[in-house]
């Protein structure tokens, strides 16, 4: 049972990471999101509501209950995407999606990844950072392979966008586009066998995501 203040996403969001907690008041504006994966394991909210597994909600002034692994993103909306000065400050602070991958396909892409964490080991690891996109309207780049094998969904915590899925490689072919407002987290879109289809997240706005990443 413990709540642990964070600090990779340090200065811009203050998350705190519940595990095995009875109950946990918030007060401010905030945003959970359930990290547990179990239908058993859903956060339970006053009137019977519930936040489900791999799922996300935005509450203030409310008592949690049962969270089995949780993250709180305090204040949430403290972090204005429209302050340039905040803006230039998450650029200088965290490194584009190109340092951190070295893939060629996000040479040049306005996206910004703070520092990784990681909760528990081996199976069903999981690996969460955050994303912040500069520029709305930009795909990430279609794929269908990671560079390990882990069931992938994606929190919106800010602004707007979309995970695609696409039939080909060539991304002309929409299958679905599933939009994300904040608190949003979409659909697992993997097989039981941990398959993919071509997806790629594209910012609908400047914004941040969280993307999640559990290994199978
Ligand atoms: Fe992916």
């Amino acid at each position: 049972m413990s709540v642990t203040q964070l600090s990779f996403a340090e200065p811009f969001f203050s998350i705190d990471y519940a595990e095995n907690e009875k109950s946990c008041y918030v007060t401010q504006k905030s945003m959970v999101i359930n990290l547990a994966e179990h239908e058993q394991e859903n956060i339970l909210l006053p009137g019977d509501r519930v936040i489900l597994p791999l799922k996300a909600a935005v509450v203030q002034d409310i008592t949690l209950r049962n969270l089995r692994r949780a993250f709180i993103i305090r204040d949430f909306e403290r972090c204005d995407l429209s302050d340039p000065e905040n803006a230039a400050a998450i650029r200088r602070t965290w490194k584009t999606l190109y340092e951190m991958s070295g893939l060629e396909r996000h040479r040049g892409l306005p996206y910004y990844k703070s520092p990784k964490f990681c909760i528990g080991e081996g199976k069903r690891r999981i690996e969460l950072n955050l994303c912040y996109v500069d520029e709305g309207m930009v795909p990430s780049g279609p794929h269908r392979d990671h560079d390990r094998n882990f069931d992938e969904v994606h929190a919106q915590i800010l602004g707007y966008g979309m995970m695609r899925i696409y039939d080909y490689e060539d991304n002309t072919h929409i299958h679905q586009e599933l939009n994300m407002a904040p608190g949003t987290v979409h659909d697992k879109m993997y097989d039981a066998e941990g398959k993919y289809p071509w997806h790629e997240y594209k910012s609908v706005t400047p914004c941040v995501y969280c993307p999640i990443e559990l290994d199978r």
